[in-house]
């Protein structure tokens, strides 16, 4: 199966950088399907592309009396086409953006159905890299697959650290399947890679140090799309191996 990382962490850490500049640099490796799981969605900015729609709005429009399927057409023939021109293509990634997440009164038919739907175009592309809310609740149930790796993005602090830790217990109270949980100790500034050091080692995680990038915060700032030739970038095409030590195409 195509390996598959969900990134995840608190508010403001990084997570979404991380996610679309795996999505560039993976994909020199073959296809990548980019899952927004974010309900405040980003990650189509951050890669250059517009959104075309959201599993959410599908799933609102299939429960309502418009946005059925014709006579002739099954639930899920119709959804299965839905998603698909939902899809949005990217140089060497297709975006799919989940919108919000069920409200009370949705039918497990529809999620169900959805959701194995979404694990086919899983299966249809060579990675999977899942962008995250802060929390980590919804994702046990936007697919049924495991998770190859956890990313669990942090900043450089003491209470980073310690919520890193935490969200890495949640992962394990949710019952995720997960393969591996990673932190990523993100905007470590030059000279205090120490310390940094310290923090990461403390949570008893798996670590790497990925460093403030000056030009990823401009670009940020300017609105500009992440392109995977960023100093960030960089450091995260050598901490790839050995997230996916398996991983023999690359
Ligand atoms: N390594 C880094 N160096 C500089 N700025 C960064 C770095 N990582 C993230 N940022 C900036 O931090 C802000 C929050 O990042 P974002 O990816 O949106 O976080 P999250 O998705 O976790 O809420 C953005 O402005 C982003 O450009
Ligand atoms: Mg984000």
């Amino acid at each position: 199966m195509s390996p598959l990382v969900a990134v995840a962490g608190k508010g403001g850490v990084g997570k979404s950088t991380i996610a679309a500049l795996l999505v560039r640099v993976l994909s020199e490796g073959g296809a990548v399907l980019a899952v927004d799981a974010d309900p405040n969605s980003n990650l189509a900015q951050r890669l250059g592309v517009e959104v075309s729609g959201t599993v959410g709005q599908l799933r609102e429009g299939l429960l309502s009396t418009h946005g059925q399927p014709p006579r002739d057409m099954s639930k899920q023939e119709y959804l299965r086409l839905k998603l698909r021109e939902m899809l949005v293509e990217g140089d060497g990634f297709d975006l799919l953006t989940m919108g919000r997440p069920e409200g009370p009164g949705c039918y497990c038919y529809v999620n169900n159905l959805l959701r194995v739907l979404v694990d086919q175009l899983m299966d249809s592309h060579r990675y999977v890299v899942i962008d995250n809310e802060a929390g980590m609740e919804h994702l046990s149930r936007r697919t049924a697959r495991s998770m190859d790796v956890l990313l669990l993005v942090s900043d450089p602090t003491p209470v980073g650290a310690a919520t890193a830790g935490r969200l890495a217990e949640l992962a394990d109270e949710l019952e995720l399947k997960v393969g591996r949980k990673v932190l990523l100790m993100n905007e470590v500034r030059e000279g205090q890679e120490e310390r940094a050091e310290a923090l990461a080692e403390g949570t008893g995680l798996e670590h790497y140090l990925l460093h403030e990038d000056e030009r990823v915060r401009e670009g940020a700032y300017a609105g500009a799309p992440l392109k995977g030739d960023e100093a960030l970038a960089r450091e995260l095409r050598e901490i790839i191996p050995r997230l996916f030590p398996s991983d023999r195409r690359r």
